[in-house]
């Protein structure tokens, strides 16, 4: 019972996480220099509380899983894993890039956070074939 429970608690900070970080990147990349200051500061707070405890959610009950129930030994959990620190820097990355935009409306961030939507969006198929599949 408690194994389903951390999974579905692992797959809502998932899905939290993965929405946040594409609405980051959605603002980062599309919305233009003179309207950026006010969206950005209200996306701000959304992310510091909601993305960013849903990045610790799915770190905490994915290791949970892992620690408790499956084991380190699966390839699949290092290519996983792999792509998850890729994508937790990235988030990490996009929060120091909306504070330095917010401050200078017309600075623009390095291209890995520019093009943040295709680089989510590719680890999020990778990684659920990856969850799911487990090919290896
Ligand atoms: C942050 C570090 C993460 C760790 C340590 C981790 C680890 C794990 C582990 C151990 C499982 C259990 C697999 C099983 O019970 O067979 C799991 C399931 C899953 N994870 Fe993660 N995960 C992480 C992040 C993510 C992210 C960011 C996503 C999606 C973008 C994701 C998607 C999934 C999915 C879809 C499953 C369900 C697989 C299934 O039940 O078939 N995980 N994860």
């Amino acid at each position: 019972m408690l194994y389903f429970v951390l999974k579905t608690l692992h797959l809502i900070s998932d899905f939290l996480l993965i929405g946040g970080m594409l609405v980051n990147a959605f603002v980062i990349s599309m919305v233009p220099p003179t309207i950026r200051v006010g969206v950005i500061q209200s996306l701000r707070k959304y992310d510091r509380t909601v993305t960013t405890a849903a990045l610790a959610g799915a770190w905490i009950f994915g290791l949970w899983l892992a620690i408790g129930y499956v084991g380190f030994s699966g390839g699949w959990l290092h290519a996983k894993f792999v792509l998850v620190i890729l994508l937790s820097a990235l988030h990490g990355m996009q929060g120091a890039a909306m504070r330095k935009m917010a401050a200078d409306p017309k600075r623009d961030p390095n291209a890995f956070v520019r093009l943040g939507m295709p680089i989510i969006m590719i680890c999020l198929v990778l990684i659920v074939a990856l969850a799911v599949i487990k090919p290896f």
